[in-house]
């Protein structure tokens, strides 16, 4: 559903069953699309509704969800000014779409996983959970929010030549001090995502979800 009235392109698949439902908030890569990451949302939980909107930023025509100076160096005040709209983008898609917003979950590739980690270090009480792949540490707040209850997956690649994996480390450590239950994942791997991850990171999902898979 492109071009609707809410302010971000986006794709919305709706759950198969209508009740207590969460909304998984899929967000993609630099140069990926809102179309990315579907088929690994229904990997991940098949009973969540999708929520998938295109980063609004453009860097060299490649999409992205906040600005970066240059690799991993980021220009905060976008990133706060993008977190905000994104925010505002959920609000209105949960009340168009008739979404539990207590039951929002992110899962972000790349700078689409740093975007959901500042959602939750800038914006705590809009995400239930988050799995993040490759993430890094988008910024640190001034004042660290309080994230208890909220569950976090980070998957690493121990062999990223993009994102370093001390990165992954740096992250877990704030949102830990932030009070999230993190976890981390590591796969021998590099920047792309594998299957396996995948499969663990839905398991981890239903295990905290207390859904049977
Ligand atoms: C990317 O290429 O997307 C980086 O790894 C992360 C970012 O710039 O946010």
């Amino acid at each position: 559903m492109t071009n609707s009235p809410l302010a971000l392109v986006h794709e919305f698949l709706p759950a198969r069953e209508n009740t207590n439902v969460h909304t998984l908030l899929l967000l993609h890569g630099t140069g990926g699309s809102q179309f990315d990451l579907l088929p690994v949302g229904e990997r991940l939980l098949p009973t969540a509704a999708l929520l998938s909107p295109l980063g609004n930023v453009s860097e060299n025509g490649m999409a992205r969800f906040f600005r970066r100076l240059s690799p991993g160096v980021f220009d905060l005040d976008d990133l706060r000014l993008r977190t905000h709209e994104l925010v505002q983008f959920v609000e209105a898609a949960a009340a168009t779409y008739e979404l539990d917003k207590t039951r929002i979950i992110a899962a972000g590739y790349s700078n689409g996983a740093n975007m959901a980690a500042s959602l939750l270090l800038l914006a705590p009480g809009t995400l239930h959970a988050a799995v993040l792949f490759r993430p890094m540490v988008p910024l640190v707040p001034a004042k660290k929010p309080s994230l208890d209850g909220v569950n976090v997956l980070i998957c690493g690649g121990r062999h990223d030549e993009v994102v370093a994996p001390e990165e992954a480390v740096r992250l877990a450590e704030l949102l830990h001090e932030s009070n999230a239950a993190v976890s981390i994942h590591w796969s021998d791997a590099g920047h792309g995502l594998t299957s396996q991850e995948i499969a663990y990171a839905r398991d981890w999902l239903s295990g905290k979800l207390g859904i049977k898979s």
